[in-house]
This record gives C-alpha cells, sequence and structure tokens, in this order.
C-alpha cells in the first residue's frame, strides 16, 4: 500500500509529500456530476456502492494518496434524531433552542442509527485494500452543534453564540450530547477499517481563544482522548483559526489542518513544532494558470520544508467551479518539487 499519508501524519521520513484535497470528490468533477445528475446528495451518501464509487474517483483520476470517505459531517445529526435536508447546504427544520428543545437530542447508537456509514467504510477498505489510506471523518462537536442551533450556515452564528453567553450550561449539554455520538460515530468508522480521523472545525474561528478553548478546544480534545487507543492519526482542522494557534496547541491530535492565512512554518511554530502538518494553499490559487499554481505549490513546500511532518492539501475544501486539470497540475507540483 502507499502508506505515504500513514507516515507523513506518524511524522516518519518519507520520499515525497503526499496529497490529498478537502471536498476531493465533489461538483468541480464531472464524473461526480454524472453520479448527481441521477441521484440526490442525500441517496448519494446513504447508498454505500454510489458513496464508494465518488470516493474513488478522484483516486482514479489524479491518484491521490488518501481517499476520504463520502458523506457529511451533519450525518451524525440524523443518528441523534434531527431531520436535515442539503439545500445546497444542510438545512435543520427544528434547531435546538430550549433545554426542551435538548431533551429531544438521542445519544444513540450511530451504527443503529446511520448503518449505512460504517457499510460505506467497510466496502471501501475492501476495495482500497492495496492502493491508499481511506480517511474517516466527522464534524467536531462545536462546530456540528452550531448548525443543531442554528439550523443552517450562517454568516456570523449568532444563535449559537447567543447561547454560549446566556445560557452557558444548556450549550455544554448540548456539546456533552454531541460529544458522545461523535466519540462513536469515529470510533465505529475506525472499526469498519478507516485508517485515520479529521474533525472538521469549520466554525470555531467565530470564538475568542477563551470562549474557544471552553465551548470548542475541550470537546474536540475529548473525541481525540476518547479515539486515541484505536491507535490512528487523528487531524484536526479549524478553519481561520490564526488566533487560536496558541490555544489549538492542546488539541490532543497528531496532526493540524492549516488555512492558507498563515504561512506553514508560522503555524508550527506557534503549535510549538510539535505536529505535522497539513494544508495550506489557497483553493483559489486554483484558479490561476498551471505556471502560477506551479510556483504556489513550491512556496508552500518550501515553507513546509523543516516540519516533522507535512500532507499537501488545500487550506478548505475545493471549489465547485474549479478547472479539473488545474487540480492535475497542483497535484503533479507536488509529486515533482517534494522528492
Ligand atoms: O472531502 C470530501 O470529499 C468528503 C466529503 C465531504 C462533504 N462534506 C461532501 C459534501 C466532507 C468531508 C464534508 C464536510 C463538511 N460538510 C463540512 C466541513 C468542511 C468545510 O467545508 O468547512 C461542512 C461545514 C459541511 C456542511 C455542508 N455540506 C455544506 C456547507 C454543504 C454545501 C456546500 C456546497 O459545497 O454546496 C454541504 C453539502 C455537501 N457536502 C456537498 C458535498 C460534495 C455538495 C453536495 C452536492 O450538491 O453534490
Amino acid at each position: 500500500m502507499n502508506d505515504l499519508f500513514l507516515r507523513a501524519c506518524r511524522r516518519e521520513p518519507v520520499e515525497r509529500t503526499p496529497v490529498w484535497i478537502m471536498r476531493q470528490a465533489g461538483r468541480y468533477l464531472p464524473e461526480y456530476r454524472a453520479v448527481r445528475e441521477r441521484v440526490g446528495f442525500t441517496t448519494l451518501y446513504r447508498t454505500p456502492e454510489l458513496a464508494t464509487e465518488v470516493t474513488l474517483q478522484p483516486i482514479d483520476r489524479f491518484g491521490m494518496d488518501a481517499a476520504i470517505l463520502f458523506s457529511d459531517i451533519l450525518v451524525p445529526a440524523e443518528a441523534m434524531g434531527f431531520d436535515v435536508v442539503f439545500n445546497p447546504g444542510p438545512v435543520i427544520d427544528a434547531p435546538l433552542r430550549s433545554s426542551s428543545d435538548v431533551r429531544r437530542m438521542r445519544v444513540s447508537d450511530p451504527e443503529e442509527e446511520v448503518p449505512f456509514v460504517f457499510e460505506a467504510v467497510q466496502q471501501l477498505s475492501r476495495e482500497l485494500a492495496d492502493r491508499v489510506p481511506l480517511i474517516g471523518f466527522a464534524g467536531a462537536p462545536f462546530t456540528l452543534a452550531a448548525y443543531l442551533i442554528e439550523g443552517r450556515g450562517t454568516k456570523n452564528f449568532d444563535w449559537t453564540k447567543r447561547l454560549l453567553f446566556a445560557e452557558p450550561q444548556l450549550a455544554h449539554d448540548i456539546l456533552d450530547r454531541v460529544t458522545q455520538v461523535t466519540e462513536r460515530y469515529v470510533a465505529a468508522q475506525v472499526r469498519a477499517g478507516a485508517q485515520a480521523i479529521q474533525l472538521f472545525d469549520s466554525w470555531a474561528g467565530l470564538l475568542d481563544p477563551a470562549l474557544y478553548r471552553e465551548f470548542a478546544l475541550r470537546y474536540a480534545r475529548r473525541v481525540f482522548q476518547a479515539t486515541r487507543s484505536l491507535n490512528v492519526p487523528l487531524i484536526y482542522f479549524a478553519l481561520n483559526s490564526a488566533h487560536l494557534h496558541e490555544a489549538l496547541a492542546g488539541c490532543g491530535a497528531d496532526v493540524v489542518g492549516a488555512d492558507w492565512r498563515v504561512p506553514l512554518d508560522e503555524v508550527s511554530r506557534r503549535l510549538g513544532g510539535r505536529f505535522a502538518l497539513q494544508g495550506n494553499l489557497d483553493p483559489c490559487v486554483l484558479f490561476a494558470e498551471p505556471a502560477k499554481i506551479e510556483s504556489c505549490v513550491r512556496a508552500t513546500l518550501e515553507q513546509a520544508r523543516d516540519l516533522p511532518g507535512h500532507v499537501f492539501n488545500l487550506g478548505h475544501g475545493v471549489l465547485p467551479q474549479t478547472p479539473v486539470e488545474h487540480v492535475a497540475a497542483m497535484v503533479e507540483a507536488v509529486r515533482r518539487h517534494s522528492r
């Protein structure tokens, strides 16, 4: 198996820098759009054969060094009894606003409630056996809770922040339940065959460092501590977190994902040099000419030269309008310049 990704995560020597990109199975790929013409997004992630097919698309096309399960961070919300629809972003019809709402949240067993996730992981690990590792994932508790409270993605997540200030105990009750389900959810993915776990904390950046430690970091850390004994690399990606880097050093993961706002060598210094880093090309670089993409890739590799480990990635998900040939050019540039 190509285990460059796992070795870089573990800060072991590698012959070249491994590369994958967030949202690598998505609408920028013509073969993904072809599947989506036949079925909706929900059917796609609920059907293990289809989820497997689209997960493999970017591996087949670009030779990415890791696969990531095709699913969504809102799937565990279904396991907790919420109705989620995608339009195209997630919408929850009865979000959490009061303590009686919180009593509706079920701390259930994801293997019973959303079995299709683990069936997809099993099928994928069979089909990937000799190729590349499979990354399982979940939303970090704060980010999932923010969707449950807000009901949809919003600019500032005001309902969520209002709850943190006005009813902190209620917020902790919500986060505690989300954390318990998330712990079970990622453990079940590892038992089904996932070889690494990434937590996405996409909305953590809305918090100042003190609030972040109390409501986001603490719960992400709990998931990592509960998962530690399963012996797979743990990755924490908090978007927009430059103001949180000092706090983030206590996250309990092996690898920290960085967005494009701060160069990787600087991120590493702020984190105390202990972590492998994943990132961090601005997804918009992929709209430039291939020669420019190549020079930006080189600059990123240069900034990562002295890190204990580096997994090349974008600083956030690839955008749907991205030209596919530009993704190929990026992957090629990483291969050529990181040997
Ligand atoms: O990375 C991958 O290829 C794996 C699959 C994956 C998806 N969503 C598929 C998806 C992963 C890891 C996610 C994570 C996710 N989902 C996050 C964290 C990462 C981030 O972007 O910050 C968040 C916040 C969500 C919530 C979500 N789901 C949003 C905001 C959207 C709409 C955004 C958009 O691109 O339109 C979704 C829908 C979604 N999840 C799509 C995909 C491929 C688009 C569905 C479609 O119409 O085909």
